[in-house]
């Protein structure tokens, strides 16, 4: 599905990723994981086009992407979550799914305006997918509320049900399970397994739970300094002494990577 292919990217002195590659297989739940500044977030801001490589060359679903702007790998099914909820707080949670979904058409509220018909027609069809996808999610109760007065687990859903309204192919999902508490962290996994192996979505999660990517994921990607370190099943990588040593020891393939 994505094929992350020799990627460099630098802030200033810092090469935040640093001739990195990796893939995501098709219908794949793979994890990104990796020590807090190893680079996992700028990867994700690179696949879905909010940041450009300065070198090396991003495939998704067959297709160089590398130079395509955001909203243009949106519309080829490339979504994602932020790791900060990025939800319009004055709007009501079912709006917010809708928003979303014009995103998606790359539809102008213009339109509403001007083309009041179609306009009205893909509204509705926007709220029914809402609606469906809060259904799904298990927060239909929570549709009329301010999307900024739910709590910071149910931002994170919010957050996925926005990423959906996309009808992505790939789903990007930073740290979606960060402050969000054991009950609903067990609901958002089986809501991601469900849509793994019922509509063949892919993923890829960046992740620090490795009990949790575990349970998740097929196959990992281990990043360190902006490399790849290693790649594997939660069980292979987390025996693998280089991972061992960048996450509990004292750092020495961190210094040397
Ligand atoms: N916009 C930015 N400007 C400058 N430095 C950045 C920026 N984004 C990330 N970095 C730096 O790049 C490195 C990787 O960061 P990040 O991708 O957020 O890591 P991770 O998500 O793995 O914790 C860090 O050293 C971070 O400080
Ligand atoms: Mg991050």
């Amino acid at each position: 599905m994505l094929q992350f292919d020799n990627v460099s990217k630098s802030f200033g002195g810092v090469n935040a990723v640093d001739q990195c590659t990796f893939t995501i297989p098709s219908a794949s739940i793979t994890g990104l994981i990796g020590p807090n500044g190893a680079g996992k977030t700028t990867a994700f801001n690179i696949i879905a086009g909010h940041l450009f490589a300065d070198t090396g060359r991003i495939v998704f679903d067959g297709q160089d992407v590398t130079r395509l702007p955001a909203w243009r790998r949106q519309h080829m099914g490339l979504s994602r979550t932020f790791q900060l909820p990025h939800e319009f707080s004055r709007m009501s949670v079912l709006d917010n799914l809708i928003v979303a979904a014009e995103n998606r058409d790359g539809e102008h509220i213009l339109n509403a305006i001007f083309r009041p018909g179609r306009g009205r027609t893909r509204e509705q069809e926007a709220r029914a997918m809402a609606t469906r996808t809060l259904e799904f999610l298990e927060i239909g109760s929570l549709r009329d509320e301010l999307a900024g007065n739910i709590s910071g687990g149910q931002k994170k859903l919010l957050e996925l049900g926005r990423a959906l309204m996309q009808r992505p192919k790939l789903i990007l999902l930073d740290e979606i399970g960060a402050g969000v508490n054991r009950t609903l962290l067990g609901k958002i996994a089986d809501k991601i397994l469900e849509l793994n192996a019922s509509e063949g979505y892919t993923f890829c999660l960046i992740e620090h739970d490795l009990d949790y990517v575990s349970r998740l994921c097929s196959q990992v990607n281990v990043m360190v300094q902006g490399r790849l370190l290693t790649t594997g099943t939660v069980a292979d990588v987390r025996n693998d002494e280089r991972v061992i040593d960048v996450y509990f020891g004292g750092g020495k393939y961190q210094e040397h990577a």
